[in-house]
């Protein structure tokens, strides 16, 4: 039997071997790991928890929030404020950044959060997920201001995200690749599963929330379209559809099988640029995406190239198989 590797010893052994985690960046990594475990507790427990159902608050985005969301976002920032490798934080649950309180030492990092993806899903025991994105800071020490947290996705130091499904899986790149850990319950850790996970270029399957295509620019119908008409079609053969309604959970699929996700801007309300949001959905994803070989763009340009302008922007999001994901951005690219 082949010896198993825990997340601490993966992380040790990258350091030496690439010196690419420093000390205060695996510390971080861990702690996130750590509060994942937890999270992952809450959401084995259901209904035995009392973790199901509204809170009845909203967020900044004006969604009702579930008490999971909230539960996720207390655990991420309790696990994080203390250990000295962060010097704030910032979730789609809150509304400002979260500045690492000052009984605490700072760290040169800054964390952003989805703390639970997938919310409609929670009360249906459908796989859920948390989303994070490490940056670093430009300049140490001082107050953090919010226009630090503005740094394009390909300035992530690390991104990665735990899936809660039949198993707990957790995917993370620091920019060497992409790798995938289990949880194993019975030890306690998180063990390597899958290393150098690579997304096929080609896919016969989507991921879109189709009764939205009524709303949906022509370029985003046109694929559809193509895709739909399957082997008669000018695309010469058959599609597939899956839509969870879990961004980790479509986006675990595409790395493990291929496939092509797409949340795209649609005309119901033409201000905004879409469903998903920036900083902590998209770039993550997008960073984990093409370590894996993939492709994401908004539909004109790469997600990690965007210079963001507020803290929970929106954006439309197009990603996964390569040769796929580059057919839906010229489809619009041409159309503009
Ligand atoms: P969140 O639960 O963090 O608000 O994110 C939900 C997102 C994403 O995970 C998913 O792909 C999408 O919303 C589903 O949207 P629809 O309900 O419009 O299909
Ligand atoms: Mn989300
Ligand atoms: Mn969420």
């Amino acid at each position: 039997m082949s010896k198993s590797i825990s997340l601490t010893q993966y992380l040790l052994e990258q350091q030496r071997l690439h010196d690419n985690i420093p000390a205060q960046l695996r510390l971080l990594l861990e702690v996130v790991a750590r509060a994942c475990k937890r999270i992952s507790i809450s959401v084995n427990k259901g209904a035995l928890g009392d973790v199901l159902g509204s809170a009845h608050s909203e967020n900044v985005q004006g969604e009702i929030q579930k008490k999971l969301d909230i539960i996720a976002n207390e655990v991420l920032i309790e696990a994080n404020e203390w250990g000295g490798h962060l010097a704030a934080m910032a979730s789609e649950e809150m509304e400002d950044i979260y500045p690492v309180p000052n009984r605490f030492p700072q760290g040169e990092y800054l964390l952003l959060f989805d703390p639970l993806d997938g919310s409609s899903n929670i009360d249906v025991n459908v796989s859920i997920g948390t989303i994070f994105s490490v940056l670093r800071r430009d300049e140490s020490g001082g107050t953090v201001s919010p226009a630090e947290f503005l740094q394009p996705g390909r300035q992530q130091a690390a991104a990665g995200y735990c899936v809660y499904g039949p198993q707990t899986t957790l995917v993370l790149t620091v920019g060497a690749g992409v790798v995938m850990f289990t949880l194993d319950r019975e030890q306690g850790s998180f063990v390597l599963t899958q290393d150098k996970v690579q997304i096929p270029e080609d896919t016969q399957e989507f991921a879109i929330n189709m009764s939205n295509m009524r709303h949906w620019a022509p370029p985003m119908k046109r694929y559809i379209d193509e895709c739909l008409a399957g082997k008669d079609g000018v695309r010469g053969k058959n599609f597939n559809m899956r839509w969870i309604a879990s961004m980790v959970a479509d986006v675990h699929r595409i790395l493990c099988r291929g496939g092509v996700f797409i949340y795209p801007w649609d005309q119901r309300e033409p201000e905004k640029a879409g469903k998903l949001r920036l900083m902590y959905e998209a770039n993550p994803m997008g960073f984990i995406v093409e370590q894996a070989g993939g492709v994401a763009t908004n539909g004109q340009q790469r997600i990690l190239d965007i210079a963001p302008d507020a803290l929970h922007q929106r954006v439309s999001v197009m990603l996964g198989s390569k040769n796929e994901v580059e057919r839906v951005t010229r489809y619009h690219q041409e159309a503009h």
